[in-house]
Parts: C-alpha cells; sequence; structure tokens
C-alpha cells in the first residue's frame, strides 16, 4: 500500500478518536529559521486535517511539538530546559502527548539523551518525517509508548496542507537539504544533501498564495542558489525568479540564503531587472578573514565577496545587504577579526545577524583545538555589533526625505497608533497609521533614522 494512502486510513482512525472527545487542542512551537517554521506550518496542517484545534498556550494543550533547531548549541539548551519544564504537565494530565521534531532529532547522541533523561516525550519526529506523523500519534494513543521515525524520505510532502502563521506573508521553500559543508555547520548531517522542488510546483503554489491575497512571498533554501542542480532538466534559481516575477498581482519576493559563492552576475541582474524581486539580498559572509573563509570551507575570499557587492552597487550605490557573521570561529586571530571590521565597514550592511561560534558534534570544526577564550569571543562580538549599530544609523539617513514601500506588519508595541512594518528594502518602518493598513502596502515618506529601524508619515 502506497504510504500516502495508508497515511488516509491512520488520519481517518485518528480523526474518529479525536471527534470522540471536545475541543482537542495542539500547541505547536518552531525554533531556529524559517524553512523549520514552515516544517511547522506543516505539521499544524496534517494535525488540522486529524481534528486539532490550536492553543499558543502548552499548560492547556493535549499534544505539544516542540520543532526544533540544532545550528547552535543554546537553541538545544532551550528545548531540554523547556520540556524539562513540562514534566509537571505530564503528571497532571497523563493524556498529554509531548512529540519532538526538527533538526534536533536527527542526531543520534540527542534522541539517545531523550529517551534516557526526559520520559516524557513520546513522539520523535525525523526533519523528512511529517507524513509519519499520524501513525506515531495512533501508536501513542493506542498506548504503544515512545514512538519514533526519524527516516529519511525521498519526497518532502508535496502537497501537504499547511497552517500559516501570517495571512499576507507566506514561505515557500524550494529545495532541502545542503552540500556545502561549511566546517562549523551541522544543517548538511541533519537536513540531509540538496533536494529541490520541481518549479511547476513552486510556480503553482506562489500563483495559488497570490490570489489567496499573499503580499510577500519568501523563497527558501539552504542555498537557493543552487535551485536545481540535483534535477534534470530544471530551470535555474535566477530563471526561476523571472517565471515567479511574471506572474500578476500586488506582492513582493524575497529569498533566503544565498551562498555567496553561487551568487552569480546572472542572479544579480535577475534581482535587478524583476520588479517583484525585493531589492535587498541577503547575502551571508562569516568572515572577512581569507584564512578563516578557508578553514570554514566558504569557498570565496574577502576579495570576491566585494567584488559581487560591487556588482550590485554598479546598479544602485546604496543598494541593501544584510549578512551573517560567526564570531570566534576555531582560532580566529585578533588580526582576522580585524579583517571583519574592516570588510562590513567597506559594504556598509543595512543589518548584520552575528553569532558566537558553537561547537557543533560531528563537524570538521569541532575537532578543531581552539585556544580562544569565551571572553575574548564575547568582547568581540560586543564591539562587532557597536560598530554596526554606527553604520546602521548613518547608513540610515539615506532614506531620509525618500518615500517607501512599506507591507505593514502590525502594531507597534512600543508605542500606541504606529503600525510597523518592512520596506522592499528589507528595513523596518514605523508610522502613525489605522490597523486596518496591517498586511497591506503602504507608502512612507521617511523623516527620521534610528539605528534599528526608519521613522515616517504615511502618505494619502
Ligand atoms: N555556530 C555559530 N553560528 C552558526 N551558524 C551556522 N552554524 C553555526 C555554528 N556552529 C550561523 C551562520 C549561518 C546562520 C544561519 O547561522 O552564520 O549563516
Ligand atoms: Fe550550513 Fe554552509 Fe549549508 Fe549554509 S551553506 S546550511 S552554513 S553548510
Amino acid at each position: 500500500m502506497r504510504i500516502l494512502d495508508k497515511n488516509e486510513r491512520i488520519i481517518n482512525e485518528l480523526k474518529k478518536i479525536i471527534s470522540e472527545k471536545s475541543n482537542v487542542k495542539a500547541y505547536v512551537h518552531s525554533f531556529g529559521c524559517q524553512l523549520n517554521v514552515s516544517d511547522g506550518e506543516k505539521i499544524k496542517g496534517v494535525l488540522k486535517k486529524i481534528g486539532y484545534s490550536f492553543t499558543e498556550n502548552a499548560n492547556e494543550a493535549d499534544l505539544i511539538i516542540l520543532n526544533t533547531c540544532a545550528v547552535r548549541e543554546n537553541a538545544e539548551d532551550r528545548v531540554f530546559g523547556i520540556v524539562g519544564s513540562m514534566k509537571h504537565l505530564k503528571d497532571e494530565n497523563p493524556n498529554l502527548i509531548i512529540g519532538i521534531s526538527g533538526c534536533m532529532t536527527a542526531q543520534n547522541h540527542i534522541v539517545e539523551r531523550i529517551k534516557k533523561s526526559y520520559p516524557q516525550v513520546d513522539v520523535v519526529l525525523g526533519t523528512s518525517a511529517i507524513n509519519s506523523l499520524p501513525r506515531l500519534l495512533l501508536d501513542c494513543i493506542n498506548g504503544r509508548g515512545f514512538a519514533a521515525d526519524t527516516e529519511e524520505y525521498a519526497d518532502f510532502s508535496e502537497g501537504l496542507e499547511q497552517v500559516r502563521e501570517s495571512s499576507f506573508k507566506a514561505s515557500v521553500p524550494i529545495m532541502f537539504g545542503c552540500n556545502n559543508f561549511c566546517t562549523y555547520c551541522i544543517v548538511p548531517y541533519v537536513r540531509g544533501r540538496e533536494r529541490s522542488r520541481k518549479s511547476d510546483d513552486i510556480i503553482r503554489e506562489v500563483k495559488q498564495l497570490v490570489s489567496d491575497g499573499y503580499k510577500e512571498i519568501m523563497l527558501l533554501g539552504q542555498n537557493v542558489n543552487s535551485y536545481g542542480n540535483d534535477l534534470d532538466d530544471e530551470i535555474s534559481f535566477p530563471q526561476l525568479l523571472r517565471k515567479l516575477n511574471e506572474i500578476s498581482g500586488e506582492f513582493i519576493i524575497r529569498f533566503m540564503s544565498s551562498h555567496p559563492k553561487d551568487a552569480t552576475t546572472e542572479l544579480l541582474d535577475a534581482i535587478w531587472e524583476c520588479e517583484k524581486v525585493a531589492k535587498h539580498l541577503h547575502l551571508p559572509v562569516q568572515s572577512g578573514s581569507n584564512q578563516i573563509l578557508s578553514a570554514m570551507n566558504r569557498r570565496y575570499t574577502a576579495e570576491n565577496y566585494l567584488e559581487k557587492v560591487e556588482y550590485l552597487r554598479a546598479y544602485d550605490k546604496d543598494f541593501s545587504l544584510t549578512t551573517d557573521i560567526i564570531v570566534g570561529f576555531p582560532n580566529e586571530s585578533d588580526d582576522d577579526f580585524e579583517k571583519t571590521l574592516e570588510l562590513i565597514r567597506k559594504v556598509k550592511y543595512d543589518n548584520i545577524y552575528s553569532f558566537i561560534y558553537s561547537k557543533r558534534t560531528g563537524t570538521k570544526a569541532a575537532e578543531i583545538d581552539d585556544k580562544i577564550s569565551d571572553e575574548k569571543k564575547s568582547e568581540r562580538m560586543r564591539r562587532l555589533l557597536e560598530i554596526q549599530r554606527e553604520i546602521t544609523s548613518e547608513s540610515y539617513k539615506r532614506f531620509i526625505g525618500k518615500t517607501l514601500r512599506v507591507l505593514v506588519d502590525g502594531e507597534s508595541r512600543k508605542k500606541p497608533g504606529f503600525l510597523t512594518g518592512k520596506s522592499n528594502e528589507f528595513i523596518i518602518v514605523e508610522f502613525e497609521g489605522d490597523s486596518s493598513l496591517i498586511g497591506r502596502f503602504a507608502d512612507v515618506k521617511i523623516t527620521d533614522a534610528m539605528n534599528w529601524a526608519v521613522a515616517g508619515k504615511l502618505l494619502k
């Protein structure tokens, strides 16, 4: 029997069980990157089909799923802390089911630790096993104890219904996994090799989302630039952008992440030429030192990277760039770190996402004997953030007097009567306005620049 037919039968069985109880609630929380959030939306889609309603309060849930991230150790520690603190919920409600899904479950030592030290966990669901969720839940409900599926499936849940977090911003994974093996990174080990979706499926999904009223489409992949390389006769990522750009409707296309080694001029041209593609590029550089870049197996130099920045900035001298930086890669010297500072000053990023290096068991970098102290790493991080804050406040001044098109996200948390949203360039914009604008585009004339956002006046 095909796995999906079998799944339908199990889902029907579960539906019957759930419908006999009243108002059965699930709490699903995703940690980490947007791909994980997207998986969480698919998990919710499966649960909705079974008959669960959703709650934001774990204390009142009958099913809790923690959809985990493994990129850094502190993310894992947080999950263990939360699972530990959920023991009392299980004591109060023995029928409560607690599940762990996502990247942490793809590491054997983690699954072993869960089994040994966290008996309150009933279900472990691997990163490619969302289709197995109904079977695992049924096993659990039928009292078969701990149920786990951490196998990798060839299919990646094409066509699964999603319960989306937003009614106007949608994530669309275009590929899964990564082939790059940056030496610090766990992703290729927990998400497997690159698997691209068919472009026809992606285009169909985006058309549907636009016709359902979604205003922002975020294309996701660990390295979208190698989209299609694993499929015969598939189009390239820049070609995919051009096809999506042809879909009619008022919406914006964003994408994440882009490996600099694969950011070709074909890609940079497509970003500039497609009017629906945001004029912003997130291009993770990780370090400004060629020695560290080589130790990271990034396969580009600071000079190669800067050439790409220059190419984009020849189109627009203010083209908006953001990046990821790792501080304190094993044996990063003061000189290496100064080179990172030099690079961020040259590029003048609008924003950076910086992380202190976290040792990940199983990766190449974890084998290096690191001589740099934690204090030194923290001090570098502090300096990096301070310098970036200065760069951001200086570079945001370029927007004063300009009108930015903003997709309105919601009400400002600090200022009553104010709204916030993201401009095409991925800048946070704050302005006075009515909440009826949420989920719509607004034109805002910028009057002020801060070091985290710009502020302005709504144009009628
Ligand atoms: N330690 C710290 N940061 C990491 N990242 C990936 N792996 C690690 C690690 N082991 C960061 C990189 C990547 C971002 C998503 O997370 O900067 O671009
Ligand atoms: Fe990790 Fe490098 Fe792949 Fe990004 S490109 S997911 S940093 S291995």
